[in-house]
């Protein structure tokens, strides 16, 4: 039996938001058990590694990275010290069992609607050391109502309120790994965000796959949608800033654009992926959007709030994509003039509809369309940047920053702020005059 007095442990996450939503949950549920977080993986007893299956290069780095854990357990092992090497998240989803196949020395593998489980799985491993677990169902039960009280880590918390897709975009694996569309009560919801504002957090960021397609019941059991939930949430006195992400295009009503213009404390910033510019491309993706359907949504949003800016996620290299129909994405991109974006080269993604279309575009073709994208990208990102400097932006501080005497944090628009102040102002919302700005960053002083 292992005893777990002064253990540590030790999460590595990969991917998207929900990723790291979901490792803090994980967190909380070890430090019930008398576990305690450390940063250097070689000092931990128990070793998660929370996983991504979005893209090739991220699901097989976590294999790097596993085989890394062996040899540091080994080393461990020699110093009479024991780990416990768990894998989560996505990748367990799709792999399965094969997971233990390709790495046997993994002593749990949970698929991400089956995480809550992880202190009874780590207490077993604990108290029984060869016990191998993996569980990767779909269950019915949703594991929210399965876990210990969500609590803040800091000024900015993130919040899932929905989780899955239905919308089965050809190229997407979400749909196998998180299944399918799943809206939390908005009572549970609501519990969560006022005990996140009690422990601290002034910031809320609603996460779902498709998180604008949230229709959740109310305590009365009627079905509401996002923009109820965000009228609702700004209702809370802590929190002073809310996010919502990842929306779909097509799911965006008017609502929804409404609160962009009654809601001051919805940030003015929206992450609303297009992926391609062409419609032949978006119809072989299986989006239920065009592109003059998702220009109508900017253009709306823009006129419930002209201050909002735009980001977006692109996909270049999608089978079968033509010069032509890339030349209507950088379109897309000189339009909206996005003030941030993150853009991908297509992946193959086993068992997607995708990975077996004709017209696969070879790695060559996928890296300089990618340039050519995130050159443009970049160029609109920093004039956005350059334009804040002399403005005055409040901030809410997230972290120390890179140098000594320096906090740095995020603007209404996501910006990075590196801002020389007091640690007293972490995690709270202050008044910044920009100074200086760079594609990535920007710097300023307390105004
Ligand atoms: N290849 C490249 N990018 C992908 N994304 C999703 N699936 C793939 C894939 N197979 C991108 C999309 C999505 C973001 C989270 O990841 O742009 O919005
Ligand atoms: Fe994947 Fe498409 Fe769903 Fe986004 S909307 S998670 S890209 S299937």
């Amino acid at each position: 039996m292992l005893k777990r007095m002064g253990k540590k442990y030790f999460i590595k996450t990969f991917g998207c938001q929900m990723n790291v939503y979901d490792s803090g949950r994980m967190a909380r549920m070890l430090d019930e058990m008398g576990l305690k977080e450390t940063t250097v993986q070689r000092d931990a007893d128990v070793v998660v590694f929370n996983t991504c299956h979005i893209r090739e290069k991220a699901a097989e780095k976590v294999f790097s990275d596993l085989g890394r854990a062996y040899l540091i357990k080994q080393e461990r092992l020699a110093e009479g010290k024991d780990t416990v090497i768990g894998v989560t998240g996505c990748v367990v989803q799709a792999e399965d069992a094969e997971i233990l196949k390709r790495a046997p020395y993994v002593d749990f593998a949970l698929g991400p609607l089956r995480y809550f489980r992880l202190k009874e799985v780590v207490e077993e491993i604990f108290n029984k050391r060869d016990a191998k677990l993996l569980d990767t169902e779909f269950s019915a039960v949703s594991k929210f109502d399965k876990l210990p009280e969500n609590k803040a880590e800091g000024g900015c918390s993130y919040l899932a309120i929905q989780e899955g897709c239905n919308n089965f975009c050809t190229y997407c694996v979400v749909p196998y790994t998180r299944g399918v569309e799943m809206s939390r009560p908005v009572e549970d919801i609501l519990r969560e965000a006022r005990r996140l504002a009690e422990t601290g957090s002034v910031e809320l960021n609603l996460l779902g796959q498709n998180v604008n397609s949230y229709h959740g019941e109310d305590a009365n059991g009627k079905e509401r949608n996002l923009a109820y939930l965000l009228y609702k949430v700004a209702e809370i006195d802590g929190i002073k800033r809310i996010r919502y992400t990842t929306s779909y295009p097509a799911d965006v009503d008017d609502d929804l654009i409404r609160c962009h213009k009654e809601l001051d404390k919805l940030m003015p910033y929206l992450h609303l992926p297009i992926q391609s510019g062409s419609d032949s491309v978006l119809k072989r993706m299986n989006r239920r959007h065009t592109r003059d359907d998702y220009l109508r949504v900017v253009d709306k949003l823009k006129e419930a709030n002209p201050a909002i800016g735009m980001s977006s996620d692109f996909i270049v290299g999608f089978p079968g994509e033509s010069d032509d129909d890339f030349k209507q994405t950088l379109e897309v991109v000189n339009r909206v003039k996005y003030i941030q974006a993150f853009s991908f080269k297509y992946s193959r993604r086993p068992g997607t509809p995708a990975a077996v279309m004709e017209g696969q575009i070879e790695e060559k073709v996928k890296k300089e369309r990618l340039q050519v994208l995130q050159d443009l990208l970049f160029s609109y990102q920093t004039k956005f940047n350059k334009d804040s400097v002399g403005k005055i932006m409040p901030v809410l501080f997230e972290t120390k920053g890179r140098h000594k005497g320096q906090l740095a944090g995020r603007s209404p628009y996501m910006q990075n702020v590196h801002t020389a102040a007091d640690m007293s102002l972490l995690n709270k919302i202050v008044d910044v005059r920009i100074t200086d700005a760079s594609t990535n960053s920007l710097s300023g002083e307390v105004a």
